[in-house]
């Protein structure tokens, strides 16, 4: 890592040890969640599960990266699937499409097929692991490694919150990682098929995600502002 990077793979275990109770890592096929895993499985002996948010509505070729990623790692990702009956029913009243023509609808789309899904997964746990970074977003400028996540109501750690997409890559090259195959068709932030598209070398990291709507609102609700820990409690 650079020696720009504050937090490294030493602190991300460092914290792991102190939190008593079941832990997981919530991997969504990208670059800086394959990182978060190098970090876990060089790191971090305790067990971590490790899961996805299987909308159904993901991209083909992250299902076929699914198995490379399982291959690599020698690790098992569990696929958190949604409700069936709630997306028929979100199919028969949006369509195919419906998530692009409301604020509304999309927050409804991913509320059935991430955040309760989400929300399945972190029952028992004391504490769940993110890829996300600071510089991903506006709305994600005051992240801090270790926080309390007032949504869900356990810890959240995020081992690369002042890590740069640079830093990222960095690092993944230099472990010779497995990344999503989409990264080389221009993709800089990967998400649901129907919400996602490449971007342009100028465009904003996640200009690709729900293009359509304005930065403050693009989030799916998997990370509702959480707070940092009061200190003396880290
Ligand atoms: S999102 O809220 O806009 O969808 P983003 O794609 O930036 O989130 O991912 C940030 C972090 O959220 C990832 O590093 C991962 O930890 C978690 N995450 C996002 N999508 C998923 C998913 N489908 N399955 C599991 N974790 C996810
Ligand atoms: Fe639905 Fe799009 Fe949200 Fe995926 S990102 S859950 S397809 S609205």
């Amino acid at each position: 890592m650079s020696p720009a990077s504050r937090s490294d793979g030493a602190m991300f275990a460092n914290i792991l040890e102190k939190i008593a109770g079941d832990v997981a890592l919530a991997f969504s096929y990208q670059a800086e969640d394959v990182v978060v895993l190098h970090l876990l499985k060089t790191f971090v002996t305790r067990p971590v599960e490790i899961f996805t948010l299987d909308t159904q509505k993901l991209f083909p070729e992250t299902a076929a990266y699914h198995a490379t990623v399982e291959r690599f790692f020698n690790v098992r990702i569990h696929a958190r699937v949604p409700d069936a009956g709630a997306t028929r029913q979100l199919e028969a009243d949006l369509g195919q499409w419906g998530m692009r023509h409301s604020l509304a609808n999309r927050h409804r789309c991913c509320k059935i097929r991430k955040v309760d899904p989400l929300e399945s997964a972190l029952v028992g746990k004391n504490a769940w692991i993110t890829g996300l970074r600071a510089a991903q977003s506006v709305t994600r400028s005051d992240l801090c490694l270790l926080e309390y996540d007032t949504t869900h109501r356990i810890i959240k750690v995020n081992p690369l919150a002042d890590w740069s997409e640079q830093e990222v890559f960095d690092h993944a090259a230099r472990h010779r990682l497995p990344l999503h195959p989409l990264y080389g068709e221009g993709f800089r932030s990967i998400g649901c098929a129907p919400c996602t598209r490449a971007v342009g070398p100028d465009e904003d990291i996640r200009a690709g995600r729900w293009w359509w709507e304005n930065p403050e609102h693009k989030e799916c609700g998997l990370h509702l502002r959480p707070s940092p820990l009061p200190r003396g409690d880290k």
